[in-house]
């Protein structure tokens, strides 16, 4: 067992009935305000694919923004930003999951993928494992290589892992 994780761990928020009653909501942002717990985030996954060949670190908005970029700097991978629908200027290709209610999509530029890249797509969370699952068939899609996926927060009890096409999935923290 690493023993940073606890230090992560503690400083993770958790607020009752966020953003509907009976849900309880783990916030990120508070790990962002412990300058040593956040480090040692960054650190635990840099030095996971430290040797891995790593050519594209993708980052699922919004939070997927947040620690997927320090993660690409230190690899020195490319950092592709996977957006929700309409936001991306140029060319772009996409992917709809479900969504409780209806769908949503997701989707990158055109060429910010090349065919064989190595990927790890990276969020902050994993909860039904809808999204994750969504952004990697769309790294396949355009003949990118996902050699792991990688939140911060596993929540076990939502069984995303199983949207995951038998794509091994890294997690730094699990919560009941
Ligand atoms: C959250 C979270 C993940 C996703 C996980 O983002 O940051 O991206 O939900 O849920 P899932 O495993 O059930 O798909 P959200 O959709 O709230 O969007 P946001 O980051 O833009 O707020
Ligand atoms: N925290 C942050 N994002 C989430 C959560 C959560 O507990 N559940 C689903 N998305």
């Amino acid at each position: 067992p690493d023993a940073r994780v606890k230090g992560i761990a503690e400083s993770i928020r958790s607020i009752r009935d966020f953003p509907k009653p009976g849900i309880l909501f783990r916030d990120v942002t508070t790990l962002l305000l412990n300058p040593k717990a956040f480090k040692d985030c960054i650190d635990i996954c840099v030095e996971r694919y430290a040797e891995s060949k790593i050519d594209v670190v993708a980052g699922i908005e919004a939070r997927g923004f947040i620690f997927g970029p320090p993660i690409a700097l230190a690899l020195g991978a490319k950092f592709v930003p996977v957006r929700k629908a309409k936001k991306l200027p140029g060319e772009v290709i996409g992917e709809e999951y479900s969504l409780e209610y209806g769908t949503d999509k997701i989707e990158i530029h055109v060429g910010a993928v090349n065919p064989g890249d190595r990927i790890i797509v990276v969020d902050d969370l994993i909860a039904t494992g809808g999204t994750l699952g969504a952004a990697l068939r769309l790294m396949e899609r355009v003949g990118g290589e996902v050699v792991e996926c990688v939140c911060v927060i596993e929540l076990p009890e939502l069984k995303g892992r199983a949207k995951l096409n038998g794509k091994p999935l890294f997690t730094v923290v699990e919560f009941e």
